[in-house]
């Protein structure tokens, strides 16, 4: 009886679409789970003594449910066994960093990814903003998994043209307080007396709005700089195959 219920449910569950999410907090957690519970076999997603999971399109998995199917319950017959002791939402992480894995994977970018690496150290300076495993400024989002989150395309407008690719939580105030100093930064936190901001060295300040004469706001503009004048057509495009790479530290 508690089968019969069970693989209902299986049927069901199967049956009802769902979809894996793929927003960057949910694939960080997706990418621990992963390696704790697939990594022994799948290695890196193509490395591995399994099968190969970065492909877009994977034989038993053409639907996110069915991924989730597979991680549930296995491939019965096979050495693919059922994910022990994880939670429904857990394997739809799973699941969604399995398809980031796949999800670019037949766009091959052109570009030299170590020389891009170079110049998003150096001439780019990026990582005054941005950190590539656990390594930059905190100015913009973490990009250590970017590769997996953004295409190609997506990650050129963002460098190209930041106020087209905004992802919001980056707002960047300027708050001019009545002794005349002016503190610039993103915000971290407001409510109707304080707001809180995080200047360029990493610094909070909590300030007292009624100290302030102006607060503004940048809710259109990236403070992000567009950097379509500063790299030639090769650079941009070594840039983009080293941020293409970013997919985690496996
Ligand atoms: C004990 C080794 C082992 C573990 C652990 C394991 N797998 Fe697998 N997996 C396999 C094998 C072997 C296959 C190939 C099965 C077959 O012959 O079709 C496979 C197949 C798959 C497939 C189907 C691939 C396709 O092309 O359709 C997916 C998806 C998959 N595994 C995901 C996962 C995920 C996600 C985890 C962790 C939650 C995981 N596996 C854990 C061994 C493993
Ligand atoms: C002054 C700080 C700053 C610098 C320097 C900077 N960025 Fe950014 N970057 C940001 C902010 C802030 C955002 C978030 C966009 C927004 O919502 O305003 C961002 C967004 C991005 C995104 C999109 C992230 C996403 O989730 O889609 C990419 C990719 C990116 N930056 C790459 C770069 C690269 C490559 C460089 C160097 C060439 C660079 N950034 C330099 C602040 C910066």
């Amino acid at each position: 009886m508690r089968n019969t219920i069970l693989s209902l449910w299986f049927a069901m569950a199967a049956f009802a679409q769902v979809k894996a999410p793929m927003d960057e907090a949910s694939l960080r957690n997706g990418q621990t789970l992963y390696q704790f519970h697939c990594a022994f076999c799948h290695g890196k997603g193509d490395d591995g003594m399994a099968a190969n999971l970065v492909t877009p399109n994977l034989v038993h998995a053409p639907t996110d449910s069915s991924l989730v199917n597979i991680i549930r319950v296995g491939i019965p017959g096979t050495d693919m066994p059922p994910a022990l002791g994880m939670s429904d939402e857990e394997m739809l992480q799973v699941a969604g960093y399995v398809r980031s894995l796949g999800r670019s994977a037949p766009v091959s970018v052109e570009g030299n990814a170590a020389n891009g690496k170079a110049i998003y150290m150096g001439k780019g300076g990026c990582a005054g903003c941005h950190m590539v495993g656990g390594v930059g400024g905190k100015m913009g989002p973490d990009l250590t998994l970017i590769g997996a989150m953004r295409s190609p395309s997506n990650l050129r407008t963002s460098i190209v043209e930041p106020n087209a690719a905004m992802v919001g939580g980056w707002t960047m105030v300027h708050v001019t307080l009545k002794s005349g100093t002016k503190v610039s930064g993103i915000r971290m936190n407001e409510d109707n007396f304080h707001i809180s901001l995080r200047d360029s060295k990493g610094k909070i300040q909590t300030l007292a709005k009624a100290d302030a004469t102006k607060i503004d706001r940048d809710l259109t503009k990236s403070s992000m700089p567009a950097y379509g004048k500063v790299f030639s057509g090769a650079e941009m495009t070594d840039l983009i195959a080293y941020l293409f790479s970013l997919r985690g530290a496996m």
